[in-house]
């Protein structure tokens, strides 16, 4: 085969590893870095090659990290600057690259930056951060909203003004037209460079700038009701409409043409590292730039709903976003994330669960883009129900408990569904490495931050099922292995096949470089399926299936996939 000439981070597979959640090294019921370091023969045998890790940064957690107070260092509670280290050369010697997570839009208001800026009208820093008078007494300068609900605007008594905060009013929106505030943030930006990192998940980027007119948005509907029912509702249709209504009640606050001209300066900074990646937390295509200018990656979010999880809404899905795509700029897949429900619960009715996580997992890893997997998801965890207000860590949540009850009349009993119907925390559960008490995230005698999943005793850890070869994380052993073996998987283009089918996927990965040409079929039902004719060749090398031997020769013609099947074939030329 011929050596695949693309960058490292097109071919990678990424894994989220949430540091609170991972592994606690320390026994204080919070996982930490060192608890990392201590995985990492782990994650090197899972298969994944880079790791994309939460924030690790100080900070008073008040929206679990991303609120950060100091952007050079570790937080106490995870390690040490050295304990960092030692993470990323332990990585690095595995061949594990690590990427961080850097929130540009805001700080905490802890950040001594804001302390400072808050402290007088007059002081150097002020305008660091976005100070507004109010239009009149009492009332804030316009009518914007915070994304976790209520004004955008808080009034600082001390100075007598507002600061704008797109999230949490503990995080003040930073500057970002001010070159001061740029120059302190791409200076944090290369003291993790310097240290080896390999690149940033970038937080918030659409927000990152505000319109500069601060007209009011004139917002018709009510924020915190269209966000609940984007976090819970499965509809398709119900989502979309509620995706248009947010950008019409941010339409000032997000997506302005200066955040186009900042990514393409921090590209730039980056760039002059060599090799690094940046990931942009948005579905928006037009943060590609023009393929080669902006961010190298973005996430194709709507893969991680049920409701896409079906071949005829994976194929529009493909067919818009490849096509959309400038020249030059590659896709991102992902079936979850520290936001939202776990696939492993999206996806789940009761009936063929097993097959259908399997099925979500081969689509990511097959798919034509750079697969980002959520830690956990390899063994099949779900999301944890909470039933007790003190067990929320999610100040969003927290939130919705209180409005349930203050603006929508909610018993407490059904303001507490309501918040826990929500809250993030359901998937940010600690990591079930085995069967003990806490999972083996840390001792039993310690008090994880957050519950462990209830479903240890059913196999849901790391231990039960490396002693199962047909166990969901074998399996994913067993793909990413296939993957890292076979370039048209990694960089092959993308064509389907059999269009009209509602019950199976199946497309081809033709890579050029390599010559390699490979079938991937999957099987969204409970029934065998007859492939269409159509397939470009009549026999091919069977590499991967879930329902008969492999490798092995197969024929094509005829084929039958079986109920919920993943099949991959090799139809190279020289395999016939
Ligand atoms: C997106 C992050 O993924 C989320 O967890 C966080 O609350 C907000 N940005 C604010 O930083």
């Amino acid at each position: 085969m011929l050596k695949n000439p693309a960058p490292w981070w097109e071919s990678a597979v990424f894994y989220q590893v949430y540091p609170r959640s991972f592994a606690d090294s320390n026994g204080d019921g919070i996982g930490d870095l060192p608890g990392i370091t201590a995985r990492l023969d782990y994650l090197a045998d899972l298969g994944i090659d880079a790791i994309w890790l939460s924030p690790h940064y100080p900070s008073p957690q008040f929206d679990c990290g991303y609120d950060i107070s100091d952007y050079t260092a570790v937080a106490p509670e995870y390690g040490t600057l050295a304990d960092f280290q030692r993470l990323v050369d332990e990585a690095h010697r595995r061949r594990i690259r690590i990427i961080l997570d850097l929130v540009l839009n805001h700080t905490s208001d802890q950040h001594r930056w804001f302390q400072e800026s808050r402290s007088s009208r007059a002081h150097p820093r002020r305008d660091w951060y976005i100070w507004r008078d109010g239009r009149a007494p009492g009332q804030p300068p316009n009518d914007w909203r915070s994304i976790f609900g209520g004004s955008a605007w808080t009034l600082d008594p001390a100075t007598g003004q507002y600061y704008y905060h797109f999230f949490f009013d503990r995080q003040p929106d930073l500057n970002w037209r001010n070159p001061e505030v740029k120059a302190a943030m791409f200076d944090a930006v290369r003291f993790w460079l310097d240290r080896g990192v390999d690149g940033f998940r970038l937080d918030a980027i659409p927000h990152l700038v505000e319109a500069g007119h601060f007209r009011d948005q004139g917002v018709e509907f009510s924020w915190p009701e269209v966000d609940y029912s984007l976090r819970t509702s499965r509809d398709p249709r119900e989502r979309a409409r509620l995706y248009r209504m947010s950008g019409r009640i941010f339409r000032y606050q997000s997506h302005q043409p200066e955040t186009h001209a900042l990514l393409r300066e921090l590209r730039q900074v980056v760039d002059a590292y060599g090799d690094r990646v940046l990931i942009g937390e948005t579905t928006n295509i037009r943060y590609h730039g023009n393929g080669q200018n902006e961010l190298h990656m973005v996430f194709n979010f709507p893969l991680t709903r049920s409701s896409q999880m079906s071949p005829p809404a994976v194929r529009a899905n493909q067919r818009v976003r490849l096509a959309a795509l400038p020249p030059g700029a590659w896709p991102c897949n992902t079936s979850g994330n520290h936001d939202t429900s776990r696939i492993g619960s999206v996806l789940s009715d009761g009936q063929h669960d097993r097959e259908k996580t399997r099925l979500a997992a081969a689509l990511i890893l097959t798919l034509r883009g750079t697969p980002v997997l959520y830690y956990g998801e390899e063994i099949g965890m779900t999301d944890r129900a909470l039933d007790d207000i003190g067990q929320l860590r999610d100040m969003v949540a927290v939130w919705m408990h209180a409005y349930a009850q203050t603006e929508l009349g909610m018993s407490p009993a059904e303001a507490l569904a309501y918040a826990t119907n929500a809250t993030r925390d359901r998937c940010r559960t600690p990591m079930q490495w085995e069967p003990s008490p806490n999972g083996g995230f840390c001792p039993p005698q310690s008090m994880p931050w957050l519950p462990v999943g209830t479903n240890l005793a059913a196999g849901i850890t790391v231990a039960d099922q490396s002693a199962d070869c047909d166990s969901l994380l074998n399996f994913y052993r067993r793909i990413l292995a296939l993957r890292r073996n076979t370039p048209a998987l990694q960089a092959g283009d993308y064509r389907p096949l059999a269009t009209a089918s509602r019950a199976y996927l199946a497309f081809l990965r033709t890579d050029p470089a390599s010559a390699q040409s490979v079938l991937v079929a999957l099987n969204f039902t409970p029934k065998s399926r007859r492939i269409e004719p159509g397939l470009p060749r009549t026999t091919g090398r069977l590499l991967f299936s879930t329902e008969r031997a492999h490798p092995q020769d197969i024929r094509l013609s005829n084929l039958v996939l079986g109920p919920f099947e993943v099949m991959i074939v090799d139809l190279t030329p020289a395999n016939e």
